[in-house]
């Protein structure tokens, strides 16, 4: 057994006097590019990620619920007949998506559980998600629920928007259930499709950088909101501008259409909604691109992605730009961007794995120096979504 997993039963049973007799893991994901295009019923190209949330678990015979969080060292305990807000962060992910289940006409049990993580947090890998999506596939496997994949993702995200607050979209818990080993996953956020991009970039000499600014981010949930009504009232305006009933989502906008009125929107929406039109289509071209083998072109898809958050959407933040300049001026790098919902957080840049040496004293030593931020640097690779493991 992983030293991890047997970590994880280990305190289980010291804290509960037996062994747990479920475990799952869920993992976080990394976005390779389509920022803030889900919840505009656009496209996303995210991958789950080798880093994720591992749960121990047993049902009780009463309704209490009683959690143990390692990397805190902090507990929590509820009752399933009251499910309210608690104070501690971490433990309203899991209130929220017992709430929704139980919303949902599941009946439940209750139990005791331990979860441990390795996701860097606020660093907009969706440790929050893969935390939904780990509690949503346990809720399932301990009352013998049997739901479907699909049906979980949309429960997990939820509990985000009900009971945590933040209107996210569907792409991170969907990645963190859908994942595929070596795969970045293409997803339609309107019908829910999507399809399985092979990435084995090893074959071309290529890596994935994620490299973590540092920069906590800063009142992303008010922030995320905000930039979400402002989409809506975009979709507003140009459904009655274009004279367009069917106008549901800003993916129902094409460029041409977009430009032949943008000058007549107020200043921030047609930013925002610039950002989401083009965005989606640069997905698509990112997805081509992958498909053909051309990772020039995808490397100046992401750099684009990142010059449309930052001067459109205006989610990135001085660090990260400097960041990304640095790394977009360094050769061997075919292109960096701010990666997740923004303010702060990660980045990603495709680098060829002869420059690895060069990104790091051109890109992550002057960034440390010039920014007083600690940099860390990871290559992570693509996995499978969340699973139920042996035990
Ligand atoms: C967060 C949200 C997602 C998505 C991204 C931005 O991760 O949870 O739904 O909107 O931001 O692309």
């Amino acid at each position: 057994m992983d030293s991890r997993i047997e970590r994880v039963c280990e305190t289980f049973k010291n804290r509960f006097g037996h062994e747990p007799t479920h475990v799952v893991r869920a993992p976080g994901r990394v976005n390779l590019i389509g920022e803030h295009t889900d919840y505009n019923q656009g496209f996303v190209l995210p991958m789950a990620i080798d880093r994720d949330i591992l749960v121990a678990a047993s049902p009780r015979e009463d309704k209490a619920v009683s959690l143990y969080a390692m990397q805190y060292g902090t507990s929590s305990l509820f009752s399933l007949d009251l499910v309210r807000h608690s104070r501690s962060n971490w433990s309203n992910y899991v209130r929220g998506t017992v709430a929704v289940f139980m919303g949902s006409g599941h009946s439940l049990k209750g139990f005791n559980a331990v979860f441990e993580g390795n996701i860097p947090q606020g660093g907009g890998l969706s440790s929050s998600a893969a935390l939904e999506v780990a509690f949503s596939l346990l809720l399932s496997e301990l009352n013998d629920l049997s739901i479907d994949r699909l049906v979980l993702a949309q429960l997990a995200r939820r509990a985000e928007n009900e009971f945590v607050g933040v209107q996210c979209g569907i792409m991170d818990q969907f990645v963190s259930l859908f994942g595929k080993k070596d795969s970045a996953i293409f997803l339609d956020c309107r019908d829910l499709s999507h399809k399985n991009i092979p990435l084995v970039l090893d074959r071309y000499g290529l890596k994935l950088v994620l490299v973590d600014s540092g920069v906590k981010r800063g009142l992303i949930e008010s922030a995320y909101n905000a930039r979400r009504l402002e989409c809506e009232q975009g979709v507003a305006l140009l459904r009655t501008k274009l004279g367009r009933k069917e106008i549901k989502s800003l993916r129902d906008v094409s460029s041409a259409e977009f430009t032949s009125l943008a000058e007549s929107l107020p200043e921030t929406i047609c930013k925002r909604s610039w950002h989401v039109i083009s965005e989606n289509e640069r997905v698509k071209e990112a997805v081509d691109a992958l498909e053909k083998g051309d990772f020039g072109t995808f490397g100046l898809l992401l750099n684009h992605s990142h010059e449309s958050m930052r001067d459109d959407f205006e989610a990135s933040c001085p660090e990260i730009d400097l960041f990304v300049q640095l790394a977009q001026g360094v050769p061997g790098v075919l292109g960096s961007r701010m990666t997740g919902a923004g303010f702060g957080g990660c980045t990603i840049s495709l680098v060829k794995a002869n420059s690895l040496d060069l990104f790091r004293s051109r890109v992550i030593d002057p960034y440390q120096r010039r920014t007083g931020h600690r940099a860390e640097m990871m290559i992570f690779s693509a996995v499978d979504g969340a699973s139920s493991l042996p035990l």
